[in-house]
């Protein structure tokens, strides 16, 4: 039950993909006053005809927040937007105010940032945000890093838009980040497996075999029924024959391998993920691949393609 010793009103910059989902589901439960802003209007004019305060500037989500501790949501793209909004709301917030970034930002910006934000008295917390676009139906899981009081003043607006289940602090400033880092290299590792069986299937001993029938009947109870897999049915349905293979990545993959190397942890499937994207960025560009071929052709004679 919400108490005064928890928050009931919360800030909320970006209201992209993720964030304009998210403040929806906040308001659609309830009992949490929320002042949102967007860089461009029309996010923020939609959540407003839908109960929300809107601000015109990150100054104005501030001063639009009634309670003695003020909590502000930053949920932007992680590196240099990230770091002007967390700077401009260091200037704005007071000593116990709180400040969260839901961004997946690199952990090691998220410590630093901890830092300057406990020099100022502002309490931070990191929540990497899983869940996608479709947790906008199912819920937001979220993995939290920052101080236990501060967790449990925001608590309620945890509440009003996670999963039971499916959100806690998991140490202390950073740790959300972090975890949400490795979440999205097994992520990256998963995908692969997948992609790769389902590639055997259609070029393998029994081309028969229906790849949507395979998906369909995989997610009800074999061992690898899961999210992912949903996706691939709901992909295998509407097609993928126009898309082309090209996967970007986002960051996490790459500073999760590069902190697995660090520590001398073994990250062989997830890291193999990672360089199969990269060898998709390239895709006919690949200049090492042409050196590979120009080698073959120079020691065995092997034909070329160009
Ligand atoms: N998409 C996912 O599945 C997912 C899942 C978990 C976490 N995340 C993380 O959540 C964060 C937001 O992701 P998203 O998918 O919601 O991104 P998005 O749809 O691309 O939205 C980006 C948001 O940031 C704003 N923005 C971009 N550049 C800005 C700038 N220079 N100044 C001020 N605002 C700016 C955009 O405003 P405009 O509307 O004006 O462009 C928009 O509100 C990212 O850190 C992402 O890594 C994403």
């Amino acid at each position: 039950m919400t108490s005064s010793t928890q928050c009931t009103e919360l800030g909320f910059l970006g209201l992209g993909r993720m964030g304009g989902n998210m403040v929806e589901r906040i308001m659609h439960h309830g009992g949490i006053r929320v002042v949102v802003w967007n860089r461009s209007p029309e996010p923020a004019q939609r959540l407003e005809g839908m109960g929300a305060i809107r601000a015109e500037t990150p100054e104005q989500v501030v001063s639009l927040l009634n309670a003695p501790r003020k909590v502000v949501w930053l949920m932007l793209p992680a590196g240099d937007v990230t770091e002007e909004h967390f700077t401009k709301m260091c200037g704005l917030l007071g000593p116990g105010d709180v400040l969260i970034d839901g961004a997946n930002s690199h952990f090691r910006d998220t410590v630093r940032r901890h830092r300057i934000a406990a020099d100022l008295g502002i309490r931070m917390l990191d929540i990497g945000v899983s869940g996608g676009i479709i947790a906008a139906q199912r819920g937001y899981p979220l993995m939290a890093g920052g101080d236990r009081e501060t967790w449990e003043y925001v608590l309620p607006v945890i509440e009003s838009f996670g999963i039971d289940g499916g959100f806690a602090l998991l140490g202390p400033g950073g740790a959300g980040h972090y975890v949400k880092m490795v979440h999205n290299a097994i992520e990256y590792g998963m995908m692969e497996a997948i992609a790769e069986g389902f590639e055997l299937l259609r070029e393998g001993s029994f081309p028969e075999v229906d790849l949507s029938e395979v998906a369909h009947l995989w997610n009800h109870g074999t061992i690898v029924s899961s999210f992912l897999m949903e996706m691939v049915e709901q992909g295998l349905a509407t097609g993928v024959d126009d898309l082309l293979p090209h996967v970007d990545d986002s960051g996490e993959g790459r500073w999760a391998a590069q902190e697995a190397i660090d520590r001398k942890v073994p990250f062989g499937v997830n890291t193999l993920a990672l360089h199969k994207r990269f060898i998709s960025q390239r895709r006919e560009n690949d200049y090492g691949l042409k050196l590979v071929a120009a080698m073959r052709r120079a020691f065995g004679g092997h034909g070329v393609k160009r």
